[in-house]
């Protein structure tokens, strides 16, 4: 098909997306990961020591990231976020914020970014200018302690600065990412959702997944959805948000008591939600990943520095797309974790 062919038919693309997998489901959600460098080390993120950090030139440029965005958004690609590691350590990510943010104009509906929020207090304004429209903050803690103890850094009260500093710059809703993982942070998440009602936040509590390459996962430190309901409605009765969950990974919930904030449960462990998945991944280095978990990766670089036209790149997505994985393995006996970690996949 012509690029031309494939730009005019984006509208149509809202009823019957074209990137369609195997098992029908429609991919209208790209996460980009723009770098895999971090200033925290989160232990369930990162593996133990100094990562490995991929070598610059492996990395795609800003142009390589928007021509590949270009034909995602021309497929029928409606959301993308930014992901890394932490996307603000990649040089002047507002340049590229504000050449993606110019795709809605070609049917391109939501760009997001999730951060860990230690550079937001100096840049959220920025970003919105750029044309961001929501930030997701990654916060595991409101103890100055634990909050180290999971990132490594201490940096809670810049973090929270940063909240701050994404409300002020007009975020919202201002979405908080939290990992609940046994013997961190368990006994925190009834304080997180109070949190979340002080400050008017969407707090989105997400089971730990094997995704950590340091191999600290185990069960044992997975706590269930239901085990944080139960937490949280021990001190404040939630209502679920009537929905079609559709391929939401959360499920939602308000206050009983119609106090503001929203929470979201992700229980990717407990209760998959793979069946609905719009989701696929481009890594910092260019490669697509059709799961988190997928064990092969599928080189969209090497298709980019080969000159291929937009025709060949869309035909190489699609392609790619069709070979998503039905679902994760976690809970089969013989899964094998990712040999990359999230810093590296991208949230
Ligand atoms: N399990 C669950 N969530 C994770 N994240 C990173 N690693 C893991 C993991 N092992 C989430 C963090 C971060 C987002 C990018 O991914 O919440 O906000
Ligand atoms: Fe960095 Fe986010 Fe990974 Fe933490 S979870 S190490 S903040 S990329």
């Amino acid at each position: 098909m012509e690029i031309e062919e494939v730009t005019s038919v984006t509208s149509r693309a809202k009823q019957e997306a074209l990137l369609k997998d195997a098992y029908g489901r429609a991919i209208r959600d790209l996460r980009i990961s723009v770098t895999d460098r971090c200033n925290f080390r989160c232990f369930y993120c990162l593996p133990h020591g100094e990562p490995p950090f991929a070598p610059k030139a492996q990395m795609l440029s800003y142009e390589e990231i928007e021509r590949a965005a270009e034909v995602f958004v021309a497929l029928g690609i409606e959301k993308i976020r930014l992901t890394g590691g932490e996307p603000l350590m990649r040089r002047d990510i507002e340049m590229l914020v504000a050449k993606l943010a110019r795709l809605k104009a070609q049917g391109l509906r939501d760009l997001a970014m999730t951060t860990n929020g230690y550079f937001l207090p100096a840049r959220a304004a920025q970003l919105r200018a750029a044309g961001l429209d929501r930030v997701t903050i990654s916060l595991d803690s409101l103890r100055r302690e634990s909050f180290a103890r999971i990132t490594g850094v201490d940096a809670l009260a810049r973090v929270l600065d940063g909240i701050a500093a994404a409300r002020d710059a007009g975020f919202k809703p201002i979405k908080i990412n939290v990992v609940v993982v046994r013997s961190y942070n368990e006994d925190e998440v009834a304080d997180l959702a109070a949190f979340a009602r002080e400050h008017d936040l969407v707090m989105r509590f997400i089971e730990f997944m094997p995704l950590d390459a340091a191999y600290d996962w185990s069960r044992e430190k997975v706590v269930s959805g239901r085990e944080i309901r139960q937490r949280i409605e021990r001190r404040f009765p939630l209502v679920p948000i009537e929905e079609e969950r559709g391929s939401s990974t959360a499920v939602r919930f308000l206050f009983a008591d119609g106090a503001p904030g929203e929470i979201g449960i992700i229980a990717p462990v407990t209760e998959p939600f793979c069946g609905a998945c719009s989701r696929i991944r481009l890594t910092a280095d260019g490669q697509i990943r059709t799961c988190l978990f997928s064990t092969v990766e599928h080189s969209l670089r090497d298709v980019l520095r080969s000159g291929a036209s937009r025709d060949e790149i869309g035909a190489f997505i699609r392609a790619v797309v069709m070979k998503k994985e039905k679902g994760h393995r976690i809970n089969d006996p013989d899964f094998v974790p990712p040999a990359r970690t999230m810093s590296f996949i991208g949230g």
